[in-house]
C-alpha cells in the first residue's frame, strides 16, 4: 500500500482551502482552543505536501521543523565525530526526562524503544509467566500484541484467552467493555493485555475503569499471583490529555512516530517503579547497571527500566532528538491537542453518520473514541475505497485485520476544511 502512495506522487490539485473557517472545535464547546490561525502556523512547521490532504499522519509521523532541525543538528555532530557524540549524548536522561514529564511519570519509570512493537515484544516476553498462568487479551488488538503474547505463551506454557468487549464497535460502551474484563477474571489471571484506542475500530477503551476492576481483583492475592495490566498506548498518546497515573496501568508501551510526531523509530514503555524488577531483559542494555556487573563478574541486578531500553547502536539522531517532539506538544498544550483532534474528528463522524451510503464503525462519544475514524460505503471493498479516495488526494488507510475498514485521522495538522473536503469526497461517493 505505502509504494502504492508513492507511486501516486504528489501530483494533481490543492485540497488545502486558504483560511480555516470558524472552528466546530470552538462551537463544540469543549475547552479552550488557540486563535485559528495558531494551526495554521502549526500545520507550517510540517513539510507535508499540501498536494494532498493529510488524513492518516498517525500512520507514520511527518516531523515537523523543531523535530527536523534537532536531528539535522545530531546527525551533524555524528557525523562530524561519532565517538564525541556519542560520548556527549550516551546518557540517556535527558530524553527519559523529556518523556517524563510528557506522560505525568518519573524518567526511572522508562524504558526507550524503537516502536511500539519493540515495546510491546520486551514487555510481554519479559513477564515471569509460566505453566499454569492465563494471559487475557481481546480480539480487538494488533497483530504486535497477539503475537508477542504467542511468542511468550510458547516460551513459558502459559495460555492465552482472547475476548470481544464488544459485538459492534459503533454501539460499544464503557461500561461493556469494563464488564466484560471484570468477567473474564479468573484465579489463573496473570496479565492483562489490551489496547487503548482500536486501529481496527476506533474504539477507545476505559483503561482507567479497567483498571480499578483488575486492583479489586488484586486485592488479596499474593504479589507472584497479582494481574499485570499492560496497555498498547499508540493511538492515545499524543491525543489524549492524561497521565500514567489517570490511565492506572501498570505497563504502557507506545511508538513516538504517530500522534507525537516525533523522530521516526522511536518509543517509550513506561511501567510502575516497583514492577520492573519482575521482567526479564531480552536483549542486553548499553547503560551502566548491567554492564558494571559483567564486567566485575557479578550477577545482574533486579530489572530497572533503563535494564529494559535494548541495546545496542540505535539511529541516535532520532532517539536524541525525541524531546524536541514533546516540547512541540507542551508548545501547543496537551489540552488543546486533545480538544483539537476530538473536535475535528466529532465534526468528520458527524459528516459521516448523516450519509445513507455511509457505514460508521467508530463510536461519536469523545470518551470511548480518540483520533481515528473507521467506516464503509455501500458496495465497496475498503482497499477499493481508499484508492477512491486517494485518487481525489485524501490520503485515507485501510486498517491491518481480518475485518477491515477505511480509515481517516484528523490531527493537529488538519482543519476544519479539510474535514469538509473528506466528507465531500465521501458524500460523492453516493
Ligand atoms: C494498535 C497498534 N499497536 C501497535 C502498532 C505498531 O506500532 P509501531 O509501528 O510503533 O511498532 C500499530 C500500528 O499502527 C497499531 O495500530
Amino acid at each position: 500500500m505505502l509504494e502504492g502512495l508513492l507511486a501516486i506522487g504528489a501530483v494533481g490539485c490543492a485540497t488545502r482551502e486558504a483560511g480555516t473557517a470558524a472552528t466546530a472545535a470552538t462551537a463544540a464547546g469543549r475547552g479552550p482552543q488557540p486563535p485559528v490561525d495558531e494551526w495554521q502556523r502549526i500545520r507550517s512547521e510540517f513539510d507535508l505536501s499540501p498536494a494532498w490532504n493529510h488524513m492518516s499522519s498517525f500512520l507514520l509521523a511527518s516531523h515537523p521543523r523543531p523535530v527536523r532541525e534537532a536531528i539535522e543538528a545530531l546527525r551533524k555532530q555524528l557525523d562530524d565525530n561519532p565517538p564525541l557524540a556519542l560520548h556527549t549524548h550516551e546518557d540517556s536522561t535527558p530524553v527519559r526526562e523529556a518523556a517524563a514529564a510528557y506522560m505525568g511519570a518519573r524518567a526511572d519509570e522508562i524504558a526507550l524503544t524503537d516502536s511500539t512493537t519493540m515495546g510491546l515484544a520486551t514487555l510481554y516476553l519479559g513477564l515471569p509467566l509460566k505453566a499454569g498462568d492465563e494471559v487475557l487479551t481481546t480480539t480487538h488488538d494488533h497483530y504486535v500484541t497477539h503475537e508477542s503474547l504467542r511468542f511468550a505463551a510458547e516460551r513459558t506454557g502459559a495460555t492465552v484467552r482472547r475476548i470481544a468487549l464488544y459485538e459492534k464497535s459503533s454501539a460499544a460502551t464503557a461500561e461493556g467493555m469494563t464488564e466484560a474484563i471484570a468477567k473474564a477474571l479468573t484465579p489463573a489471571t496473570r496479565v492483562v493485555a489490551i489496547t487503548w484506542v482500536h486501529s481496527s475500530s476506533g474504539v477507545k477503551t476505559p483503561v482507567r475503569a479497567m483498571a480499578e476492576v483488575i486492583a479489586r481483583a488484586n486485592q488479596g492475592r499474593a504479589p507472584q499471583d497479582r494481574i499485570v495490566f499492560c496497555v498498547d498506548g499508540v493511538h492515545g498518546f499524543g491525543v489524549e490529555d492524561v497521565t500514567m497515573a489517570d490511565l492506572g496501568c501498570d505497563f504502557f508501551a507506545a511508538g513516538c512516530h504517530k500522534w507525537i510526531f516525533g523522530p521516526r523509530g522511536t518509543g517509550v514503555l513506561w511501567g510502575k517503579a516497583e514492577l520492573w524488577p519482575m521482567l526479564r531483559p531480552t536483549i542486553p542494555h548499553f547503560g551502566q547497571e548491567g554492564h558494571k556487573a559483567w564486567i566485575q563478574g557479578q550477577p545482574a541486578p533486579p530489572t530497572t527500566a533503563s535494564m529494559m531500553t535494548p541495546g545496542g547502536f540505535h539511529s541516535f539522531e532520532h532517539r536524541w532528538a525525541l524531546p524536541a517532539a514533546f516540547a512541540f506538544h507542551k508548545s501547543i498544550g496537551k489540552a488543546k491537542v486533545a480538544a483539537r483532534i476530538h473536535a475535528l474528528n466529532r465534526q468528520c463522524k458527524e459528516g459521516l453518520r448523516a450519509m445513507k451510503h455511509v457505514t460508521l464503525h467508530t463510536p461519536l462519544e469523545d470518551a470511548i473514541s480518540a483520533g481515528i475514524i473507521c467506516f464503509e460505503v455501500a458496495g465497496m471493498t475498503p482497499e477499493a475505497l481508499m484508492w477512491k479516495l486517494i485518487e481525489r488526494k485524501v490520503i485515507a488507510t485501510t486498517s491491518p485485520y481480518a475485518t477491515s475498514y477505511v480509515r481517516v485521522a484528523p490531527s493537529i495538522i488538519n482543519s476544519e476544511a479539510d474535514v469538509e473536503a473528506v466528507l465531500r469526497e465521501v458524500r460523492a461517493l453516493a
